[in-house]
């Protein structure tokens, strides 16, 4: 009996389950493999005892339109960088791979599939190089991996994104007010252009284009002078102030490496009454709506396609890569290729020409 080891990594993501159920159903295909899940990450490897599940098709039945992930993830720590107090009781990290590598070895694991975005798929690269035989599959809400041409939970982000922009139109319209709505995107901000343009915001802010905060008040007042009395803004929580900087916070989780980006929103609302901007604001932050509940059909297909797709590599022994919808094949990325560059926006892309022919204010 062969065996593969399913581990989701990172922030979670609408679709996950989907890609499980897909390599669980794959699998069962053959008559010679098994397929386990590790709990939270590698965590459920690193621990004491070991935290797996066998995952068969019983086990994954039905989960394919359930947010989140049956076997639990995490963003924080991972087998690089384990988090230990020292002597002085300060928090420290120690390297557990080799340690991690041996457990696999005897537990007779003879493939990893790790789900996860840009963090995790450099832990897989570092694995691979160290000679585990590990696939990547890719994911983000934020779409920022540059080695393909779609991650599932992207659409249903943008979709809830833009369910949101629809609801706050009514009110801002009732009130003569302008909206602020603060969506997820860290250093990319494909979720808020896409909202804006499947919405019909008036302005869009995005941490690709630092903004200038006379050109969003002169948008916003064009709007009221020339337009309709109210108007909606989407800002990535990334966007940032030409010669600013992202409003954050540090994290004091233990392990956690990323600053928690929130608050631009409030931030654009205090610049524009600074600026003599006179109209109401109000303004909303999305958060992790986005990142919970059913995904869109889109990604449930997206998800299923490469769950299927991961299997199959690792039947193949196609390691050391991660899968990639490059339309319209599904085709093996070396993970050193898909780690190398993020995926962000370009002033050039057709949809920042399509957001400006619009009329959409991009802060610049
Ligand atoms: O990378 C995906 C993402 O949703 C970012 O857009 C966001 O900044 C981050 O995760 C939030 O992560 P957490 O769940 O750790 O707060």
């Amino acid at each position: 009996m062969k065996r593969a080891l399913i581990v989701t990594g990172g922030g979670d993501c609408p679709g996950l389950n989907a890609v499980i159920r897909a390599i669980v159903h794959r699998a069962s295909k053959e008559n010679d493999w098994e397929v386990l899940g590790s709990i939270q990450a590698f965590n459920g490897i690193l621990w004491e005892p070991v935290e797996v599940v066998v995952l068969d098709n019983k086990k994954v039945s039905g989960i394919h339109f359930q947010g989140g992930t049956i076997i639990e993830t995490t963003n924080k720590g991972g087998p690089f960088a384990w988090p230990v107090k020292d002597s002085k009781g300060n928090w420290t990290t120690v390297d557990r791979s080799d340690e991690m590598i041996r457990k696999l070895q005897n537990m007779n694991i003879d493939a990893v599939i790790n789900i996860g975005g840009d963090g995790s798929q450099k832990i897989s690269q570092k694995l691979f190089e160290k000679g585990l035989n590990i696939i990547g599959v890719p994911k983000t809400i934020d779409n920022d991996l540059s080695s393909t041409d779609s991650t599932f939970g992207f659409q249903t982000a943008v979709q809830i994104a833009t369910e949101a922009v629809d609801k706050l139109v009514t009110t801002a319209a009732s009130h003569n007010r302008v909206f602020m709505l603060e969506v997820m995107g860290r250093d990319a901000g494909w979720i808020a252009l896409n909202t804006a343009v499947a919405g019909g915001a008036e302005v869009c802010l995005i941490p690709e284009i630092p903004y200038d905060i006379q050109k969003v008040k002169a948008a916003l007042e064009r709007r009221f002078k020339l337009d309709r009395g109210f108007a909606v803004v989407v800002v990535s929580e990334g966007a940032f102030p030409k010669g600013g900087g992202v409003v954050s916070q540090q994290s004091d989780e233990v392990g956690y490496e990323n600053r928690i980006l929130g608050g631009i929103a409030r931030q654009l609302i205090v610049e524009l009454k600074e600026a003599g901007f006179q109209h109401d604001m109000r303004e909303t932050v999305l958060g992790h709506l986005q990142r919970g509940g059913v995904p869109v059909a889109y990604d449930r297909v997206l998800a299923a396609q490469f769950g299927v797709k991961a299997f199959e590599m690792a039947m193949n022994g196609d390691f050391g890569k991660m899968v990639s919808y490059r339309l319209p094949d599904f085709v093996a990325v070396p993970l050193k290729e898909a780690i190398a560059k993020p995926n962000l926006i370009k002033k050039k892309d057709a949809l920042v020409q399509t957001a400006r022919g619009l009329g959409i204010c991009l802060g610049n």
